[in-house]
Formats: structure tokens, C-alpha cells, sequence
């Protein structure tokens, strides 16, 4: 069976953490998987964690930067989990030396970079792949095979929404998120990215749309050392300027003619997490909550008169993605299975050269998204969506 040799760039951070992770736990938790996989190389700027993280995982290769990871011609895959100002430079890298490359999300910070890259990796024949998980929760994938077999009509209207709290509070410190240098489209790009990729798998492209991206908290005390999500220890040294947006409005139409409303935040006090959707059509509707994370909402007009209603649908091992992990319904996949399936994913098509969503040129749609939200926030006016 073929060994593909991954090189994990920002090894120990959240998602470098997980990624890494699903790696070394895929055989057992998918057995059918047909490639193995072997981690030569944890790449972290904090050399301490990563040191920790090689032995811990026996791998033998560490470093602070990515340049003798992408170089080793024994390296097959780049998994990128660095901060959004790194994902161009380091995917253009990889890909220039023929690697496959899977990069978390945002997948650039432009359209232009994301042009460019999907351009690289068509020409290098590579297999690329961005972050964008949540969609392959198999409620969204029994959701997605509904919609195209007809069952709830055309789709008319939708709304979609994803916050946390993270910076209810004008308190909470100042961490590389906030700042437009290294996460050059904020909360848009990070949680709007999320949303975003929902309408690209569920409902389809959209043509134009109109947002309204603000900062909220312009400045915001920073403590060194400060943890995303976590009330910071330690007095505040400074102050610093919030250079991209806390939340987003957006207003937008798909090429079909649907129409929809795509809210999100880091300013949305109480709510931890917040993810949901509802998707309407002519002959009935599809409604999700994170809450119940792997149970779907479904109407249709064709359930006989005076017994219509919402019925929930607990996805279950029918759905094979659901018994890779569980045996039973309504047990509840996490956000870290997800992710883990999301990996295992990325293993398969680059074993069987057979691209998966979101590839590169799909999370370009995602992209062109954030774009314009930013475009349309400044212009205050409506703007197209360069597809
Ligand atoms: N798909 C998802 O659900 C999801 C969730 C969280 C984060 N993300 C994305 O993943 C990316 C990473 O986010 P995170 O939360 O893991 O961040 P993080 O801050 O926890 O981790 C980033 C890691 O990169 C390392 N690093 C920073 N600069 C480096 C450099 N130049 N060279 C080598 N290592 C470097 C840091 O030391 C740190 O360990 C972001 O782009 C984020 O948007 C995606």
C-alpha cells in the first residue's frame, strides 16, 4: 500500500494540533483507507512545542520555518495550518515544488491569489484541497443529495449564520485575528469563509450580494502571551488597533435566482457557537442547528395535508461517513471527527488522484466571496462576485 509522507506547517497550533492528530490516528479509525500515512515533518515557530510535539508523535523531522519540509523530495502533501497571511505564500511554494497541498481556510487573502494558485496546481496536475469541514458533516451531505434529487424544489430563499463570542467584550485582548496584517479579512474570512462555503455546497454560486463589514471595537488591550477564546492572565502592556472586521451583514443573490441572508461574528455576547441555516424551496425546506450537530430539519409540502411539519432526520450509519465513527444514530459527531474525516479526505484523493470538494478552484468561489464583501462594505454599494 502506498506511504504518503506529509509535512504539517504550524504543527502546534488549534488546527495544527488536530490535523496532525487525525494523521496519526486514521488507520485504525479508517481501515479502508487506501494509502497509509506517514508524518516526516512538524514545522512550528515555536521550536519548544514542536520539539514536544515530534516526540510525542516520533517524528523525525522539526523546524521554526517550511523551506527544508516543501524541499524534500520525499514529502508528498503540504498541510498548511499556519495564520491567513501564510497561506499564499507557503501553498505558491508547495506547489512550485509539486506537492499536493491542503491549506486551512481562508485560502488567500485575495482573488488574485487564489487565481493564481488554482492556475499553479492545474498546471503541476496536483491534488489541492482548503479547511472548509463543517460542510461534510453527513447531515450536510444528506442535505446536499436532497436538494439535487429534486426534494425540496427550487431553491427560493435562505438565510445562514455562523458567531461567536470571542470578542463580546471590549476586555478581551488582542490576538494576531484582530489585526489586518496577518488576518488581512477578519471575522470575514474566518467565520464568513465558513458560512460562505454552506451556500457553495447547498445552494450554489452567487452572482452579487451587498455587505456591511464594520469594526466595532477599534482598539483593544494587549497582553502578551494572550490565548484565542480564553479571558487573558497577566495585565495589559498596551493598547492596540483592531485593522479588520469583528462581524459581517451580507445580502446576496445566487446565479439561480435565489435569495439570502449570511450573518456572522466575533462580538455575538453568550453565543460560543453559533451555526445554523434554512433553506427554503418550492416544494419544502431544510433547516440545521450546530447544536444538534448531526440532525436535519425537513418540511415538504407533499407530506399529506393536516400532518405537515418539520420532521427531524438523526443521520445514522446509512451515511458512511457517519459509521466510520458511530454504529448508531444520534450519537453526535464533533467538531474534531469532522476535521478527522475532512483528513482522511485529503488521504483518499491524493491515493486515488480523485479531487474532492473543496478543491482549490471551489474555495476560490469562497474567496471571490470574502472579496466582495470587503468590496461592497467599502463601496457601499452592490457588488458582483468575480466567479
Ligand atoms: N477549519 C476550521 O474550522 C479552522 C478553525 C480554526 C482555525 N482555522 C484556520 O487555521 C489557521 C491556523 O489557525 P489556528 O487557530 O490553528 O492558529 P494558532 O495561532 O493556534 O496556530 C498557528 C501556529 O502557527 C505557528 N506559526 C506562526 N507563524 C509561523 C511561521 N512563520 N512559521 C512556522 N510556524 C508559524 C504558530 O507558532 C502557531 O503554533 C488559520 O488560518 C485559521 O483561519 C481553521
Amino acid at each position: 500500500m502506498k506511504t504518503i509522507v506529509v509535512a504539517v506547517l504550524g504543527a502546534c497550533g488549534w488546527m495544527g494540533r488536530v490535523h496532525s492528530n487525525a494523521y496519526s490516528g486514521l488507520a485504525r479509525q479508517f481501515p479502508g483507507l487506501p494509502a497509509e500515512v506517514r508524518i516526516k515533518w512538524l514545522v512550528d515557530a515555536d521550536l519548544t512545542a514542536v520539539t514536544k510535539a515530534a516526540k510525542a508523535l516520533q517524528v523525525e523531522n522539526i523546524s521554526d520555518s517550511w523551506e527544508a519540509a516543501i524541499a524534500d523530495p520525499e514529502v508528498d502533501l503540504i498541510d498548511i495550518c499556519l495564520p491567513d497571511k501564510f497561506h499564499y505564500q507557503a501553498a505558491k511554494a508547495a506547489l512550485l515544488a509539486g506537492k499536493h497541498v491542503y491549506c486551512e481556510k481562508p485560502f488567500t487573502d485575495t482573488n488574485e491569489e487564489a487565481d493564481e494558485l488554482v492556475r499553479l496546481a492545474a498546471e503541476k496536475g496536483v491534488i489541492t484541497r482548503v479547511g472548509h469541514s463543517f460542510p461534510i458533516n453527513p447531515a450536510h451531505q444528506l442535505a446536499r443529495s436532497l436538494i439535487q434529487g429534486g426534494e425540496i424544489g427550487e431553491i427560493t430563499m435562505f438565510r445562514a449564520t455562523q458567531h461567536v463570542d470571542t470578542h463580546g467584550s471590549p476586555d478581551a485582548p488582542f490576538i494576531w485575528r484582530l489585526d489586518g496584517e496577518q488576518a488581512r479579512t477578519g471575522i470575514v474570512g474566518d467565520t464568513g469563509s465558513h458560512v460562505f462555503s454552506f451556500i457553495d455546497y447547498l445552494v450554489g454560486e452567487v452572482d452579487e450580494l451587498t455587505a456591511h463589514c464594520p469594526v466595532i471595537f477599534e482598539t483593544r488591550p494587549y497582553v502578551a502571551g494572550a490565548v484565542y477564546g480564553q479571558v487573558a492572565t497577566g495585565a495589559a502592556t498596551e493598547t492596540r488597533t483592531v485593522t479588520n472586521p469583528d462581524l459581517g451583514m451580507v445580502i446576496c443573490r445566487t446565479k439561480s435566482g435565489a435569495v439570502g441572508t449570511i450573518d456572522f461574528s466575533r462580538i455575538a455576547t453568550g453565543k460560543r457557537f453559533m451555526q445554523r441555516y434554512e433553506i427554503y424551496g418550492t416544494k419544502g425546506s431544510i433547516t440545521y442547528d450546530y447544536d444538534e450537530i448531526t440532525r436535519l430539519n425537513v418540511f415538504k409540502f407533499s407530506d399529506p395535508a393536516g400532518q405537515q411539519g418539520f420532521r427531524a432526520i438523526d443521520v445514522g450509519p446509512e451515511q458512511p461517513d457517519y459509521a466510520s465513527f458511530l454504529p448508531l444514530p444520534n450519537f453526535g459527531l464533533g467538531y474534531n471527527e469532522i476535521k478527522t474525516l475532512e483528513v482522511s479526505k485529503v488521504i483518499e484523493s491524493i491515493a486515488l488522484n480523485r479531487p474532492a470538494w473543496p478543491t482549490f478552484a471551489d474555495a476560490k468561489r469562497i474567496v471571490a466571496l470574502v472579496e466582495a464583501s470587503m468590496a461592497s462594505h467599502a463601496s457601499r454599494q452592490w457588488e458582483r462576485v468575480h466567479n
